[in-house]
């Protein structure tokens, strides 16, 4: 999907989302539309203390750095070094989240209060991003399934849709009169798959509040699927009977489906998904991994899929 610089990009992950928006970027750049200079930094970050979780991988971690200079996040452009760049605009406090569709408590929450509240846990997770890189990312969060049973979703409710903040004057890729996406930007997974303890809320990452770039002051984490699912700076998560449009299967369908598990048997229609570069192993020419399906959470993921065609719920 994403653009980055040309020196950065590996043949197999020229994809055609980065032709695609690399004609945009350059638009948008001509234009003069980003507000690149003189963006206020993003909040210091604020330590949070968290328990271990057995769902942690001890593979070596990315690092800080790369973690939080090496992002995508298109409301504040679409180059890798944009977001650590640019996103110190976003406000994220006063911050709330609100909760509603088809729930018993519906809720509004501030954010610190959904902290406090919650028994946050490290969660040290792959990342694998429909692109063809990954890391290693210390998360702190607690799991989905907890907020999710604290609103008592209704039986008629089979989904979860999630929404980002809609700031233009805060976002300046937002602002493009060329815009990457529809905005705001929304995702969405089946209530079986927001229930399954791997998915999280993160807050944090290396034990700290999340730079604004990594999707402060609350994003998703869903670990099994392609990190575009990972939605970022979230303001409103809804509990719908449909299944909720997706910001990149808007863009792309026959690309981005909605399920978007890490799967190196599915190819993307136009590279392979058999492998893959870990970030901070080295530069382009580093010998790339083999991609695990579901990432390497099988066994806890597998049984949501079972009899479903992977190729074409893709
Ligand atoms: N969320 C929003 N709102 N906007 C985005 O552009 N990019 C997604 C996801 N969440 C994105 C988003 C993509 S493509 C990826 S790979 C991950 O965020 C990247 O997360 P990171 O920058 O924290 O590594």
């Amino acid at each position: 999907m994403l653009i980055r610089r040309t020196t950065d990009i590996l043949p197999s992950e020229i994809t055609p989302r980065a032709v695609y928006l690399s004609r945009r970027q350059w638009m948008a750049g001509a234009a003069g539309l980003t507000l690149a200079a003189a963006l206020p930094k993003g909040p210091e970050a604020a330590p949070l203390s968290a328990a271990k979780s057995p769902f942690s991988t001890d593979e070596k971690k990315t690092s800080r750095e790369d973690v939080t200079s090496y992002n995508n996040y298109y409301e504040f452009g679409t180059g890798k070094e944009d977001p650590a760049a640019k996103a110190g605009s976003l406000k994220n406090s006063p911050w709330t989240v609100k909760v509603d569709g088809m729930v018993g408590k519906p809720a509004e929450f501030a954010i610190e209060d959904l902290i406090k509240s919650s028994a946050l846990e490290e969660r040290i997770y792959r990342m694998r991003c429909v692109e063809g890189w990954s890391m290693v990312i210390p998360w702190v969060g607690f799991p989905l399934a907890d907020l999710v049973k604290r609103v008592e979703p209704l039986g008629s409710a089979k989904y979860v849709a999630f929404e980002t903040a809609y700031r233009p004057e805060e976002m300046p890729g937002v602002q493009s009169m060329f815009p990457v996406l529809d905005w705001p930007y929304v995702e969405g997974l089946r209530l079986d798959e927001a229930m399954n303890p791997l998915a999280i809320l993160a807050v944090g990452l290396y034990g700290e509040t999340l730079p604004n770039q990594n999707g402060a002051p609350i994003r998703l984490v869903v670990p099994w699927k392609y990190g575009f699912k990972g939605i970022k700076s979230i303001t409103r998560i809804s509990f719908v009977d449909k299944q909720p449009e997706t910001s990149w299967n808007k863009q792309a369908p026959s690309e981005y489906g909605f399920y978007a598990n890490v799967n190196p048997s599915v190819d993307h229609p136009r590279w392979s998904q058999a492998t893959e570069r870990r970030i901070g192993e080295g530069g382009l020419f580093v010998k790339r991994r083999p991609t695990l399906m579901f990432n390497g959470y099988a066994e806890q993921v597998a049984s949501l899929y079972a009899g479903m065609d992977l190729r074409k719920l893709y």
